[in-house]
């Protein structure tokens, strides 16, 4: 079959990558999407059941750091556009480990760079574009928002390796004129969330009644925006956005951790039928993340004149959907903190 683009995401089997997947084959059947993933612990075929026979869809398992792999797989679909989200995602994990996410975040990201240099001998028609986190940013005080002109500052192992990529992104454009695009987002929540992130991990633990590791004092802000409207805003970067520019994708929904922890134990009392106050008593302070930025907000002001993008979930619908969620889905709660995946779970600075 001839497809009118032949569109490779990358990290596609993870959280925010299956979501963009499942939108860009239901939407888009005269596109191939071929999604390359790893599989690490964070990536799982279980999140992509329902578009897996799917006559538009391929799954090529493949580390982006297999120089010859990912070559191999831009030749064989002769690949047109990029959408790269592949990544070590976790910032606790990047205290405990920072090469891992050197080799993925930056070497892995430079070897797309090159295979992509390599194999576009024109760049009409091309698209390289790099999914990135609003942490590049660093930290914010009590007022202000991180825009595309704020200096990149970043804090931890993890968002310094994405600035690493983020840099590198930038200056292939300019360098080799690669026609290159970046979008940096705020904090993602909704189904399939890998549970050792703060809403997944708390929703499991409130459900096997284990306590609540709030860090520090939970005086910590974060925007939080709904994974559907994320993946919608990398669908109208991705056709809408301008080569060379930098998209700022956010919630316009700040939350203090611990505010945010209370409002997640009352639903879960709700929706469970516990006894009101049940959840919160397992909330246990304990040693704060090292290096913790202290606020995230995004000014998506950018993306929402130029393309007309704004989240369309409330926090309270996207929150309860996602309760919901991990309610009907205790199956792949479990599979994925049980048996190989175990380690990750007792991998914790905190019990250090
Ligand atoms: P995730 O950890 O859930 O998924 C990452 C995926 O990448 C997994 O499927 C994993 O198997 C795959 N992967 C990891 N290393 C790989 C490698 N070397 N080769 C091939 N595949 C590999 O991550 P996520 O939360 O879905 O984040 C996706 C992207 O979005 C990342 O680049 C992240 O920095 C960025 N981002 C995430 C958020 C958020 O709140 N989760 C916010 C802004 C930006
Ligand atoms: O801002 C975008 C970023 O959001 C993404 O780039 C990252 O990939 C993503 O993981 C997320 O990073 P955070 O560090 O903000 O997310 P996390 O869920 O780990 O933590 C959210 C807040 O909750 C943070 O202030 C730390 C705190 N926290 C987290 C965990 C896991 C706790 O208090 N206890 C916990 O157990």
């Amino acid at each position: 079959m001839n497809f009118e683009r032949n569109i490779l995401i990358t990290g596609g089997a993870g959280f925010i990558g299956s979501h963009v997947t499942r939108l860009f084959v239901n939407k888009y059947p005269g596109y191939n999407i071929i999604n390359l993933d790893a599989l690490t612990y964070a990536g799982n075929l279980e999140n992509l059941k329902d578009i897996e026979d799917a006559s538009n869809y391929i799954f090529e398992k493949a580390n982006i750091l297999d120089t010859n792999a990912v070559d191999k797989i831009f030749n064989k679909y002769k690949i047109d556009g990029i959408i790269h989200l592949a990544a070590e995602s976790h910032v606790d994990r990047s205290i405990l480990s920072p090469m891992d996410f050197v080799y993925t975040n930056i070497i892995g990201t430079v070897n797309l760079l090159n295979t992509a240099k390599k194999f576009w001998t024109s760049f009409e028609g091309k698209k390289f574009y790099h999914i990135s986190t609003d942490e590049v940013y660093g930290t914010l005080g009590k007022t202000g928002f991180f825009t595309e002109t704020t200096p990149y500052a970043p804090n931890s192992p993890y968002s310094a390796s994405k600035a690493a990529s983020d840099h590198f992104v930038r200056a292939y454009g300019e360098t080799y004129h690669l026609p290159v695009t970046i979008s940096n987002c705020s904090n993602n929540y909704g189904p399939n969330h890998f549970p050792e992130k703060l809403i997944p991990l708390f929703i499991n633990n409130i459900i096997n009644k284990k306590p609540l590791p709030v860090y520090g004092d939970g005086n910590y802000t974060r925007d939080w925006l709904y994974v559907k409207d994320h993946a919608a805003a990398i669908d109208l970067v991705f056709h809408k956005g301008k080569d060379f520019e930098t998209y700022n994708i956010g919630g316009f929904n700040e939350w203090k951790n611990i505010d945010l922890v209370m409002l997640l134990c009352k639903l879960m009392d709700d929706k469970t039928g516990n006894a009101p106050g049940t959840s919160e008593k397992l909330i246990t302070f304990v040693k704060d993340r090292p290096g913790h930025d202290k606020r995230y907000a995004i000014d998506a002001s950018k993306i929402n004149k130029e393309l007309g993008w704004k989240p369309s979930v409330s926090f309270e619908k996207g929150l309860s959907e996602t309760i919901d969620w991990y309610l009907q889905n205790k199956e792949w709660l479990k599979n994925v903190t049980s048996g190989e995946y175990k380690q990750y779970f007792e991998l914790q600075y905190h019990r250090r």
